[in-house]
C-alpha cells in the first residue's frame, strides 16, 4: 500500500496554524457536523480509489465529514448520486466526472442551495456553477507522452533512421482531459507526421477516430488487435501513443498476441499515465516504457485546501485563469506538474516519494 502519513501529518501541521483563522460561516449541520460530498467515477482503477480514501482522510483533518460515493463509470449513476447529497444537505461538492456534460441541471440545484462545486481532476463542462477546478497541467501530460516517443526514436536530435511507425489511442471522448492530452501529443508529432517521418498506418489520426469509451483497456486492446491486423501484417510497429496505463495494458497484450516482446521482435514504445502499480511493474519488467506520473496525494491535499476556503467564503489558491474555459465560463484552477517515468527514474521518484512501496512491485 501506499505511504501517505507524511502527506496527513503535514497537513495537521499547517492546519493548526490555518483553523485558527477560521470563521465559522461553514453551514454546519443540526449536531455541528460539516460534511462534503465526495463523486468519484470509479473503482475499477487504482487512482481513483486512492484518490478518494486520500480526500477523506485529508477533510477529516479539517475536522470535515464526508460522503464518497463511487459511479461505476456511469454517468446517470454519478447524477443521481450528486443529486441525493445535495438533497441531504452536503455543506461543498467535489466532483470528478464520469461525463463532464452531464451536470448542467444537477449543478442549478447545488447553486439554489448555496453548495460551492469543485471539479476534481476533470473539468465540468457547460454550466456557470463550478466554482474551482483542481487538477494537473494536462497539455504537460500530453506533451511528456509525444515527447517520450520522439526523442526515443531519435527524431528530436535527428539519429533516428526512420521512418518510423506509431498509433495514437486517445481517452474517453466525454472527458474534457482527453482532448487536452491528444492535442498537446499531437502538437508535438504532427510536425513529423507531415514530414513522413512517423507513419501512422490505420491513417486514424483524428481525435474523433482514436477516442476510447471509458478509457476502457479491453477497448484498447481490440482497437490494437484490429490494427495490427489489419495494417502491420509483416510491417513492425515502432510506438504507441496511449494516453493512461490501463490501457496501455491493453495494447500491450495485443502486441504480445502478436508476437512483440519475444527474441527479434521487441515491443514497440507504449506511454500510459498514472503511474498505476501493474504498469510500474510492466515498465520495471521492460514492458511498458513509460508513463505520467501524477502525485495524486498533492490533487487531494490541495482540493481539501479549495474545500476549506470556499466554507470560509476565502478565495483558495490557484495558479491559472485562463486554460480551462468550460463553454461557459473560465474554471480558476490549480494545476500540479507531471512527471515522466521510465525505467531509468521509478524508483527514485516512485518509491523515493514513498508513492508505492518497493514491496508492492515485486
Ligand atoms: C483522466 C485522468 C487520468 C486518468 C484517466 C482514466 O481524466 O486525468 O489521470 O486517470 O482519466 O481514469
Amino acid at each position: 500500500m501506499r505511504a501517505r502519513t507524511t502527506v496527513a501529518a503535514a497537513l495537521s501541521t499547517v492546519l493548526a496554524l490555518s483553523l485558527s483563522a477560521c470563521g465559522d460561516n461553514t453551514g454546519e449541520g443540526d449536531d455541528g457536523t460539516v460534511n462534503i460530498g465526495i463523486a468519484m467515477p470509479t473503482k475499477t482503477s487504482e487512482r481513483w480509489i486512492n484518490d478518494g480514501q486520500d480526500m477523506v482522510k485529508n477533510l477529516k483533518v479539517f475536522g470535515y465529514k464526508s460522503t464518497l460515493k463511487y459511479a461505476d463509470d456511469d454517468p446517470k449513476t454519478q447524477v443521481s448520486q450528486v443529486e441525493d447529497m445535495i438533497s441531504e444537505g452536503v455543506d461543498a461538492l467535489v466532483i470528478a466526472s464520469v461525463d463532464g456534460h452531464a451536470f448542467k441541471g444537477v449543478l442549478d440545484k447545488a447553486r439554489d442551495a448555496h453548495i460551492p462545486v469543485i471539479s476534481y481532476d476533470r473539468l465540468i463542462l457547460d454550466t456557470e456553477n463550478v466554482d474551482y477546478y483542481a487538477s494537473f497541467d494536462n497539455e504537460e501530460v500530453g506533451e511528456q507522452q509525444a515527447l517520450f516517443i520522439a526523442e526515443r526514436l531519435g527524431l528530436v536530435n535527428g539519429t533516428g533512421k526512420g521512418p518510423f511507425t506509431v498509433e495514437l489511442f486517445a481517452g474517453s471522448s466525454d472527458d474534457n482531459n482527453t482532448r487536452f492530452f491528444f492535442k498537446a501529443a499531437m502538437d508535438i508529432l504532427k510536425p513529423y507526421i507531415a514530414q513522413g517521418d512517423l507513419i501512422v498506418r490505420s491513417g486514424e489520426t483524428d481525435l474523433d477516430e482514436v477516442t476510447t469509451r471509458r478509457w476502457d483497456g479491453v477497448l484498447a486492446e481490440k482497437r490494437m488487435n484490429r490494427i495490427l491486423d489489419a495494417d502491420y501484417a509483416g510491417k513492425r510497429i515502432d510506438a504507441v501513443l496511449s494516453p493512461y496505463d490501463g490501457m496501455s495494458l491493453g495494447v500491450i497484450r495485443a502486441l504480445k498476441k502478436h508476437g512483440y516482446g519475444t527474441a527479434g521482435k521487441p515491443l514497440p514504445l507504449v506511454t500510459g499515465q498514472d503511474a498505476e502499480i501493474p504498469s510500474i511493474k510492466s515498465i520495471k519488467a521492460g514492458e511498458q516504457s513509460q508513463t505520467v506520473y501524477k502525485d495524486t496525494r498533492k490533487l487531494a491535499l490541495i482540493t481539501s485546501y479549495m474545500v476549506n476556503a470556499v466554507l470560509h467564503d476565502k478565495k483558495p489558491a490557484i495558479t491559472d485563469e485562463e486554460t480551462y474555459h468550460n463553454g461557459r465560463k473560465v474554471v480558476p484552477a490549480y494545476l500540479l506538474q507531471p512527471v515522466s517515468i521510465d525505467k531509468s527514474n521509478y524508483k527514485s521518484v516512485l518509491v523515493g516519494s514513498g508513492y508505492v512501496d518497493s514491496s508492492d512491485l515485486d
